[in-house]
């Protein structure tokens, strides 16, 4: 529950996608938060403030004169205790309000009453694409940028007035990880991370090649975990079914030679190469260029396999290498099989597991081993191990600068 008692005020205004903001309301309470709704005018002909309550256990406000709030004084009451105020969908009317200060509803005015260092705002626009592309409107996003507001996409897409572009609210799942971002601390701003997920696959013939079970979810947890610290992150990805984490650059490879390539293509320029890729050791050495057909006297086919590239030692060999930090996937004697892999690949940091015990899961018991340490790290979801990951190595490239 990575939104746990986070207490999250959802300002709904007045466009189409307030119909998703339903949704989204929910979507932040799976993740644990407290959900308190705020409509204006203009979100009542989308959305109804019965249905904001049945979602989400709290009554929706509108009126800036509600005489319900002690002193009648909405606007300082609601954002007093409040960690975010997130307004999804946010219209281009609003955010020109937002950019000028203007305070003449309820939710604009809790917007501008709000301590802004303790009540961060998000803002999840949702408008026809001119509107969104207009000098005025981008002019005002910038502004409440500069004045300290993240503002949550918009998508490119169909458009509900019949149009296509940008200008499309992000889906609710798009928007709680954006807000969950927004709470993490920033270790890695101004930092370039490259990582690699997921097997790779050696071709045998057009139809048949050698793979392994790595799912890509732990390299995907810590490319996650790396961009909501602020870093700048590309993922260089074998063959997986995960959608790559929003704002992070994905270059989808297949062999273990792609992945080489690709790495070495960023690699120098990073300041952190995290090694998750479960990289096959061999290759057919010839992979045959049509189907292999099954011979008539089934005598047992030879495969020669020779050696893939080491990407990890490669990175660690350059010249003035990034921070490199490997992972060891082992059936047995875990720290010494890691030892040996910080010593021969000559890196910082090895995270070991049991292969047995991580292939696929979600969850998994780590063993951080370093030159002069070694750390177990109870079982937790790969997305809160990724998170901690993060804190460690942010710790060492302070120590390394
Ligand atoms: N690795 C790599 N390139 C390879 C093989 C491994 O970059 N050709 C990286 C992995 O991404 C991981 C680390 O090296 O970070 C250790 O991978 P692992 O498969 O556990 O070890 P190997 O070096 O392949 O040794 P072995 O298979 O003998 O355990």
């Amino acid at each position: 529950m990575d939104l746990k008692d986070r207490r999250i005020l959802l300002g709904i205004t007045g466009g189409v996608a307030a119909y998703k903001a339903c949704d989204l309301a929910r979507r932040l309470q799976d993740e644990g938060a407290q959900v308190q709704p705020i409509l204006t005018h203009g979100a009542l002909h989308f959305v109804t403030p019965i249905l904001l309550q049945a979602l989400t256990g709290r009554p929706a406000y509108v009126e800036l004169w509600d005489e319900r709030f002690q002193g009648a004084m909405g606007h300082i009451v609601l954002s007093r205790d409040a960690d975010a105020l997130l307004i999804a969908p946010a219209t281009a009317h609003f955010i020109a309000k937002l950019a000028h200060g203007l305070c003449d509803d309820l939710l604009s005015s809790v917007a501008l009453a709000r301590q802004r260092d303790r009540c961060r705002l998000l803002v999840a626009p949702a408008m026809n694409v001119e509107m969104w592309q207009q000098p005025a409107t981008q002019r005002n996003v910038r502004t409440i940028e500069a004045d300290g507001a993240a503002i949550l996409g918009p998508d490119s897409g169909d458009q509900a007035c019949g149009e296509v572009g940008e200008g499309r609210m992000l889906e609710p799942l798009q928007i709680v990880a954006e807000v969950v971002a927004a709470f993490q601390p920033k270790l890695l701003q101004g930092r370039r991370v490259l990582v690699t997920a997921g097997p790779t696959f050696e071709a045998i013939d057009p139809v048949r090649g050698i793979t392994n079970r790595s799912s890509g979810k732990m390299g995907y947890a810590i490319a996650r975990a790396a961009q909501e610290a602020g870093a700048e992150v590309v993922l260089v990805s074998g063959p997986t079914a995960l959608a790559p984490p929003r704002g992070v650059v994905r270059h989808e490879v297949t062999s273990a030679r792609q992945m080489h390539e690709a790495v070495l293509a960023s690699a120098a320029s990073s300041d952190v190469f995290i090694s998750v890729a479960a990289v096959a050791d061999w290759r057919p050495e010839q992979p045959s260029m049509a189907k292999m057909k099954k011979s008539a006297d089934s005598e047992p086919v030879q495969l020669r396999f020779v050696p893939n590239p080491d990407i990890l030692a490669t990175v660690a060999a350059l010249p003035s290498p990034p921070l490199c930090v490997g992972f060891a996937a082992e059936s047995e004697r875990l720290e010494e099989h890691a030892r040996a892999k910080l010593a021969t690949k000559r890196i910082a940091l090895i995270v070991a597991n049991l292969a047995q015990d991580v292939l696929g899961a979600d969850d998994a018991e780590l063993m951080l081993v370093g030159a002069q340490s070694s750390v177990t790290w109870p079982r937790a979801s790969k997305i809160d191990h990724a998170r901690r990951l993060i804190g460690e190595i942010a710790a060492r490239l302070t120590i390394r600068r």
